[in-house]
């Protein structure tokens, strides 16, 4: 059996350094290489081998990833049976549920087990006053160019060259675009009535600022959390569910004493660290991108993006940025209202903002990519999610060995019926047993339990291991016990 797992894959190319053990691996796992003809290919270095190898691979398993996505239910494009529109997806049955699964994992580690951490939920819009204070309506913009033949639009910094990559047309010279969706509030659509859909939800924790503070009444360090919609008008898109129009930000706000900042901002980069590898994620797939000061963002005195190694190469997962009082000096100036924070001593200060903030789609992304399998025995492949088990979207399926026999269907539907009190459980009668594994293999179910004759005699099931197939009989009076630790 190849396991073939990124990871795997790459070891073993490392490991053999062998360019006839490549060759065959070749054959057998990158079909579309074929293309290259055998002559050719013997020329190249290993090297060239390994890394077009590796480019053909993640090409393919990203492919693969967004096909999954479609099939089983994950992800639809929006609006699509009028043909789509670019940036916007839509969460079926199983993305909405690990969506779902997602945010709730980050509220708690992120809010609720936080004595000094608290939630939020703000407007999606906001007095456009907010946008000009937090410096958006001015600088909220990419570089754009367009091609003056075919009217394709590009983000000048991505751009390679001076023709239009797509038909070889002259561009217009760079203009900045403001990335933020406008809209109109009342009946008449005047520059008056203009206002902006969120493009980030930090802003509105910063105008309740001070409703948070004198309702909790806290100490600093203290946060304050939000997830909801944000809304960026992208230039480019691509790479599936990795750049949106419309997506989903979890953002705290971390309120610390000025001074204490640089300490606050390692220990969030660190925790942020640790919690994608709790989730599963490999440290090889994750590192650090220091943003260079020249090209730090108006408010930001330090930046570092979590990146992930996505099957396009690696990108920002999550951003965690020094917001200094830039936000809260800002919108008391333009609103005139005292927003300083007044410590234990009736010092007023204006505390420094450090904040993790980071998109679910590009979560869920790195999930699927991390998670993805292919076990290839003599007759078929095992496509498996490995998703943590927390966040995968259905954690037990149950199924009646045979649908045709009432006593088994019985006894099936009360563990399913009880069960789903609990946990996200599926029900399955379709097919062999066989096939119904692989099926919630495919979805990243950790667990399937199978009633069987045996069943009806002994009150035992079987429940089946996603990852690692191994079968055991467990009694139906322990099914939760066994389930509750398992999952946790
Ligand atoms: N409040 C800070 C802020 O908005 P950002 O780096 O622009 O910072 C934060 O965005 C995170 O939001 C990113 O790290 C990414 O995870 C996610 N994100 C940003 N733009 C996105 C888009 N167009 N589609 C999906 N996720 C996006």
């Amino acid at each position: 059996m190849i396991n073939a797992s990124i990871e795997n894959m790459i070891d073993f190319f490392c490991d053999k350094r062998n360019r006839s053990t490549w060759h065959k691996l070749r054959i057998a796992n990158f079909p579309r290489f074929v293309k290259y003809p055998t002559s050719q290919v013997s020329g190249w270095g290993l090297t060239s081998c390994l890394q077009i190898g590796y480019i053909e691979y993640m090409a393919d398993l990203m492919e693969k990833i967004v096909s999954l996505c479609k099939r089983r239910g994950f992800v639809f494009p929006s609006s699509e049976i009028y043909g789509g529109i670019g940036g916007f997806w839509d969460f079926g049955p199983l993305g909405v549920e690990l969506k779902n699964n997602i945010k709730s994992w980050w509220w708690q580690t992120m809010v609720q087990i936080r004595e000094e951490v608290v939630g939020l939920d703000s407007t999606i819009i906001h007095n456009p006053k907010v946008w000009q204070a937090s410096g958006h309506t001015l600088s909220f913009t990419d570089p754009l160019r367009e091609c003056k033949s075919c009217h394709q639009r590009f983000r000048a910094d991505q751009l390679k060259g001076e023709k239009c990559p797509e038909c070889g047309g002259k561009l217009t010279e760079v203009k900045q675009f403001n990335l933020m969706f406008e809209t109109f509030i009342g009946s008449a659509k005047e520059t008056a009535n203009k206002a902006y859909l969120r493009p980030e939800t930090c802003q509105g924790i910063f105008v309740n600022f001070a409703n948070v503070v004198d309702t909790i009444q806290p100490k600093l360090p203290f946060g304050i959390a939000q997830i909801g919609k944000g809304f960026r008008n992208e230039i480019t898109l691509g790479n599936f569910i990795f750049r949106d129009r419309e997506f989903e930000m979890m953002e705290l706000e971390y309120f610390v004493k000025p001074g204490e900042d640089e300490k606050w901002f390692d220990y969030w980069l660190k925790e942020r660290l640790n919690w994608y590898l709790d989730l599963g994620i490999s440290k090889k797939n994750l590192r650090f991108f220091e943003h260079p000061k020249k090209a730090l963002a108006h408010y930001s005195k330090r930046t570092v993006d979590i990146e992930y190694q996505f099957p396009f190469g690696w990108a920002e997962l999550e951003g965690m940025a020094n917001r200094t009082d830039f936000d809260l000096k800002n919108h008391a100036k333009s609103s005139g209202k005292d927003l300083r924070f007044q410590d234990e001593k009736g010092e007023k200060l204006y505390p420094y903002v450090i904040e993790p903030s980071v998109g679910v789609e590009r979560i869920a992304l790195a999930l699927l990519t991390e998670g993805y399998r292919e076990e290839k025995d003599k007759k078929e492949t095992r496509v498996v999610l490995a998703l943590n088990p927390k966040i995968a979207p259905v954690k037990v399926a149950v199924f009646p060995l045979l649908p045709n026999k009432p006593a088994l269907v019985k006894k099936a539907r009360e563990i399913y019926d009880d069960l789903k009190n609990c946990f996200n459980v599926a029900w399955d009668d379709r097919g062999n047993i066989g096939k119904r594994y692989y099926s919630q293999d495919e979805t990243g179910t950790p667990f399937c339990i199978t009633v069987d004759f045996e069943t009806l005699e002994d009150k035992k099931v079987t429940v089946r291991d996603r990852d690692s197939m191994k079968q055991e009989r467990i009694a139906i009076d322990k099914l939760k016990e066994f389930f509750q630790t398992k999952l946790a």
